[in-house]
């Protein structure tokens, strides 16, 4: 349909029919198991009528029942317009993929791309239509139970993520390719920044910080063109984010030139009432609707009071009919008009779901998500190496992450799977391991079959249940169980390599004294054959840090971009009165950016083109990356600037720019990077974004520490 016709179908529509489009109802609405209205459907105290006529569906899925859903919506609908389906498709349908924190580690925005391609395609095949992805909420505390959808702690690592994943998600035909499905970027906005990691706590940021540090990944996915946003159960500046008219009509809408259709989160239309800026759903309703907010997911504030509101005078049916009309213009841009099925298909699903292909990009895509955080020459295992996997991990099948949805912990692989590919010498633990209360029989065993080996895989970590929403800790080390049993093998066997599948980054004090750490996070469904690549070396280990693991909770939030302070702890680190803890230091134990690799990196000859530069110029920074050890990798360049004097105090390093560069033993490559004016810009105290004269410092290195830095002038 052209636009022409959307606006008189939505003309046809009686005000029942639009304000039913606003409304989204999860899957059990239309189950057709005569199940009762029970619990959160009968809450909502809706009509049969708007339930049939309820514009679009979260959480339906498979071809054969999406088209079932479909059929049955378009036979109770009057003008026959089609329901969106939509789900969380947050890494992978069926075949998961690592979580999003460890995608962040591949600093590879082609490995986000083909994450959204894989999901898209089984997802659409399937019968979905939307996906609540990308999730780019910036993450500076470990403590929050979501910071594993996210790809970290740097503003501009997420913003090119986040593009990445709108194009593989959406394509560019999205109409007419059945292949692709539309994306909704969330959470709007700053949802990873709650007080004290504790979720849906307040979010409390100046507006310059906000625009600075937060905004830019949502921003880059819009650009991008994703068709939805998400907006937050947080406050910002003290207004929910749900019923925030500056962040989604000024913001949003004016100033992002966002067109798409936006929904609330979960039941924050209602949730205005607790947070204290509404005392009624009619309150609420008019809030969220005068804000901007499209659609009202699972409570029915519209439903029961806009016809009211509208008959009052106190909101225009102009409102509704904007809305209507953008959700409208979203079921015509996914082609639902002519094809309500879209891509559901049977054939293909059994043909897509779960295919070698996609299990080989899986596995592909995990491995260069698993970081090398500490390796005394006990890695790569060889193939002679008599080594026991032990531990909670050891053979486990939790290895999907808490967003999984579809993906099924019995179809992936586990480490002890992996490993039994790998090598003839290997014993592994047959005792269920548990991760908090490990029977006496599973530690004896574990400790006699450390005793009996060359070197030990400890497998240790978080269940999938302790990350994810609602999943906050105050305590981000390991369980004590696992601290003992590290303690119990390493007293029987020196050679202890620790691995952990973890939704968050850990205080891993307690297992410092290993000759070995890999981070595993939630690989997905090829957990073991990535982590058994890694371990034997088959793969040499690329990933570095998406997100800064602390020394100590203690010092959270903490991340590699932070100010210098009045005092610094550096220039006077003998100083009482300076910046500093009197019981841990002010640095991350394993840095934003940081990751091992089997051989090892050396930088040198770093040159600038010119030490000038104004505005209509650039500078050409060039570094020699050359490998010195004895196998081939990958290594990620990365390039950092300081504003050294600025209008603001700018972060002592930030990082604006990286290369993925493969190098064959003794071979150099010059890596060069292009610095131009948008690079020296930020958010002034008026917020808006520029550029100043000055001195700049640009740093080169393989992580956020370890740098090498020259200094350039720039005069606007
Ligand atoms: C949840 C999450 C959001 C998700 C939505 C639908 O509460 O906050 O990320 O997309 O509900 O499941």
């Amino acid at each position: 349909m052209n636009k022409k016709q959307i606006e008189n179908l939505l003309s046809q529509m009686t005000l029942d029919e639009k304000i039913d489009q606003l409304l989204q109802l999860a899957a059990a609405f239309y189950s057709d198991t005569a199940e009762e209205k029970t619990g959160p459907m009968s809450e909502l105290e809706l009509t049969q009528e708007a339930i049939n006529n309820a514009g679009t569906t979260l959480g339906v899925s498979g071809a054969k029942e999406a088209k079932r859903v479909q059929d049955q919506y378009l036979k109770n609908n009057r003008l026959n317009i089609p329901l969106i389906l939509m789900a969380d498709i947050i890494h992978g349908f069926r075949t998961i993929f690592p979580i999003p924190l460890a995608l962040g580690c591949s600093f590879d925005p082609t490995v986000a791309e083909a994450v959204a391609s894989i999901s898209a395609l089984e997802a659409s095949v399937s019968g979905l239509h939307v996906t609540f992805s990308p999730m780019v909420d910036l993450v500076r505390d470990p403590r929050w139970g979501r910071v594993l959808e996210s790809t970290g702690e740097d503003s501009f690592l997420n913003a090119t993520l986040a593009a990445a994943f709108v194009k593989g998600y959406q394509g560019d035909d999205l109409k007419n390719d059945l292949t692709k499905i539309a994306a909704c970027v969330k959470h709007f906005a700053a949802y990873g920044a709650p007080i004290g990691g504790r979720d849906y706590n307040t979010v409390n940021m100046s507006e310059r910080e906000l625009r600075q540090n937060y905004l830019p990944g949502y921003k880059a996915a819009i650009d991008a063109g994703a068709k939805l946003v998400m907006t937050s159960f947080n406050l910002i500046d003290g207004i929910p984010a749900t019923a925030n008219r500056w962040l989604l009509r000024d913001v949003l809408r004016n100033e992002f030139g966002f067109k798409g259709v936006v929904i609330s989160d979960w039941g924050a239309v209602k949730e205005t009432i607790p947070h204290g800026v509404s005392a009624t759903e009619k309150e609420a309703a008019r809030l969220a609707l005068v804000s901007g907010v499209d659609i009202e997911m699972m409570t029915s504030c519209y439903n029961h009071s806009l016809e009211e509101l509208i008959k009052e005078g106190i909101i225009s049916e102009e409102l509704v009919d904007e809305s209507v009309l953008r959700i409208l213009t979203l079921k015509n841009d996914l082609g639902l008009f002519e094809n309500p099925y879209r891509g559901a298909n049977e054939e293909r699903e059994s043909e897509t779901i779960l295919s070698v292909d996609h299990r080989k990009a899986a596995r592909d895509i995990a491995k260069r998500s698993i970081v090398l955080l500490k390796n005394n020459n006990i890695l790569p295992l060889q193939a002679n190496d008599k080594v026991a996997i032990v531990g909670p991990g050891a053979s486990s099948n939790d290895v999907l992450g808490a967003w999984s949805w579809q993906g099924k912990q019995e179809e992936s692989v586990s480490l002890a799977d992996g490993a039994k590919k790998c090598s003839k010498n290997v014993v592994i633990g047959k005792e269920k391991f548990d991760y908090f209360e490990p029977s006496e029989k599973a530690i004896e065993e574990a400790i006699s079959l450390a005793h009996q080996s060359e070197k030990v895989v400890l497998a240790l970590g978080e269940p999938e249940w302790m990350s994810g929403e609602a999943a906050s800790r105050s305590d981000i080390r390991l369980p004590k169980a696992q601290i003992g049993l590290f303690k119990a093998i390493k007293s029987v066997n020196q050679n202890v390599i620790v691995t952990t599948y973890n939704g968050r980054p850990l205080d891993l004090s307690d297992v410092d004294e290993a000759e070995a750490i890999i981070v595993a996070w939630f690989p997905g469904t090829e957990a073991g054959n990535a982590l058994a690549d890694v371990l034997w070396g088959s793969f040499n280990p690329s990933a570095r840090l998406s997100m800064s693991f602390p020394e100590s909770v203690g010092q959270v939030p903490i991340y590699y971009n932070v100010n210098n302070t009045g005092r610094p702890y550096e220039s006077a680190p003998n100083e009482k009165y300076v910046s500093k803890y009197l019981d841990c230091s002010n640095y991350a134990k394993y840095p934003f950016g940081f990751g091992l690799s089997y051989t090892s990196y050396d930088y040198n000859n770093m040159e600038l083109s010119q030490n000038r530069m104004n505005k209509d110029e650039t500078i050409l920074v060039s570094i020699t990356v050359q490998n010195v050890g004895k196998m081939a990798g990958e290594e990620t360049v990365q390039l950092y600037l300081q504003d050294i004097v600025a209008e603001v105090a700018r972060p002592v390093k930030e990082l604006k720019a990286f290369k993925k560069v493969w190098l064959e033993p003794s071979e150099s490559k010059k890596v060069t990077f292009e610095i131009d004016e948008k690079l020296l810009r930020y958010v002034h105290s008026d917020k808006t974004a520029r550029s100043d004269d000055g001195q700049f410092k640009v740093m080169i290195g393989g992580n956020s520490r370890d740098l090498l830095e020259k200094v350039f002038d720039y005069r606007n």
